[in-house]
């Protein structure tokens, strides 16, 4: 992807954000409990007015158009509209501003009006955004040639505007941590809250203590310390190449273990084989996914239970499994091979279910999805911890890791250097330096 690409990306992924959290406000709402937070909605509203009216929309029509209709007309009235409902925004915030003074002057008067119309703005915003991404964007790709693509990126790689780039995320950021902390309840993607409400009462089903592995002279775990809780939602977060995915391996036993000790379910399975620890319930998602594209969206289910004997209960789960994933369910009869990225990551763990594991090892189930697609996998993925699943996420994308897990450990060079409840290592000066680019 090009620079201005994955810019506009990144930017649309924090704007869907935006929209999740306002899609739970208006849950609330619609319940009728509570007054809206005037200071927590004008915030949201703020943001949109300054980040997303003044910088993000005239950078993409001063460039991103702009080119793309010098090169070609096809997308001429696509891009109309494009610049039709950016130039609605102004008047869409003032609207929702006068309709959220109204019903906080009135509540619970003006409370339908406000709830609507926030939902009109949310379901705009997010066709607007996968239409570009789905449609402008590969016409971007198509037309543009090498050098307007020059242009674009610089355009938009220029992070000495103070509006724009890493600054504009920052603030993203900040706005975010403010709305975790005056948010109820818990809402939405990134917004932690009731997640570390798994206490510590929950028994330890996983415990690594200084475990050490290496590929014959390569050193790969020099010393790692985990614990996994049933029920928890733990994360382990690290860069490229830091140990995360030898550590899984060791953990399900096809890598072997040099030094230290691991601990399932009261049992010492350090040097068990790795079909005897599938039988004590320790199943893992390999990184890249793995489905069986040949074969269909149920086939692949019915895989994953094949080492079970309750043909009865095998069918209860496959419903289960169809509504935890609704699209799954959509596609029962298609091959696995024609899912999307985001979808065949879904089966994958669905089909891991299936084996009903005591406990799911994810590796990087976020890696080379589209940032819409990633946002769908941790939504799933939240969806297993309300499930009472227990789940080990190992992940490089920190900043969406660590907004959902109850606990957290940060993995540099096979050895695990810190651990916090997901929301600590997120405000962890030393962690937001290294990994959210903070
Ligand atoms: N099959 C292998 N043979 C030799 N070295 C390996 C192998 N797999 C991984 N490594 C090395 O082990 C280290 C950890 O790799 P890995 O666990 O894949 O990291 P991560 O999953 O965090 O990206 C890296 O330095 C990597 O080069
Ligand atoms: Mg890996």
């Amino acid at each position: 992807m090009t620079e201005a690409l994955q810019i506009i990306s990144n930017e649309h992924r924090s704007m869907w954000q935006l929209t999740v959290v306002l899609e739970e406000l208006c849950k609330h709402l619609g319940k009728g409990e509570e007054k809206p937070d005037a200071a927590l909605f004008g915030m949201i509203l703020d943001y949109i007015e300054q980040y997303v009216e003044r910088v993000h929309e005239p950078k993409e029509e001063a460039f991103l158009y702009k080119a793309v209709l010098a090169r070609s007309s096809e997308g001429n009235e696509m891009i109309a509209e494009f610049q039709r409902e950016h130039a609605n925004t102004p008047a869409d915030v003032a609207r929702l501003r006068a309709r959220l003074k109204a019903v906080v002057g009135a509540y619970p008067e003006g409370a339908r009006e406000f709830r609507q119309t926030l939902e009109d703005y949310i379901s705009m915003m997010r066709q607007h955004i996968m239409k570009e991404e789905s449609d402008l964007f590969p016409l971007a790709r198509r037309v543009l040639t090498e050098a307007d693509w020059q242009g674009i990126n610089s355009a938009f790689a220029d992070s000495r505007d103070p509006l724009f780039g890493e600054s504009a995320l920052i603030e993203f950021r900040a706005l975010m941590s403010r709305i975790v902390n005056q948010a109820p309840a818990p809402i939405g993607f990134g917004l932690v809250g009731a997640a570390n409400a798994v206490v510590e009462a929950h028994p330890v089903l996983l415990s690594v203590a200084n475990l050490t592995s290496s590929y014959g002279r390569i050193q790969a775990l020099r010393g790692v310390n985990i614990e996994v809780r049933q029920g928890q939602l733990v994360a382990l977060v690290g860069a490229n190449g830091a140990g995360k995915t030898t550590l899984l391996r060791a953990i399900s036993g096809v890598q072997k273990a040099s030094g230290g000790k691991v601990v399932f379910a009261g049992h010492d399975i350090t040097h068990m084989r790795p079909d005897q620890r599938v039988r004590l319930g320790i199943c893992q998602v390999p990184e890249g996914r793995q489905v069986f594209g040949p074969l269909t969206v149920e086939d692949n289910l019915r895989l994953g239970a094949y080492t079970r004997s309750d043909k009865v209960s095998v069918a209860e789960d496959m419903e289960q499994m169809y509504g935890m994933f609704p699209i799954l369910r959509q596609k029962y009869r298609q091959a696995a091979g024609t899912l999307s990225g985001g979808q065949q990551q879904m089966l994958a763990m669905a089909r891991a279910l299936m084996g009903r594991p005591k406990l799911l090892l994810l590796d990087e189930p976020s890696m080379g999805l589209a940032p819409l697609l990633i946002q769908e996998i941790f939504n799933a993925i939240i969806s297993l911890r309300e499930h009472g699943k227990t789940v080990f996420l190992v992940e490089q994308n920190a900043q969406a890791a660590l907004s959902i897990a109850d606990r957290a450990y940060v993995i540099e060079t096979g050895e695990t250097v810190l651990s916090g409840t997901g929301s600590e290592l997120l405000d962890n000066e030393q962690v937001r330096s290294a990994y959210l680019g903070i």
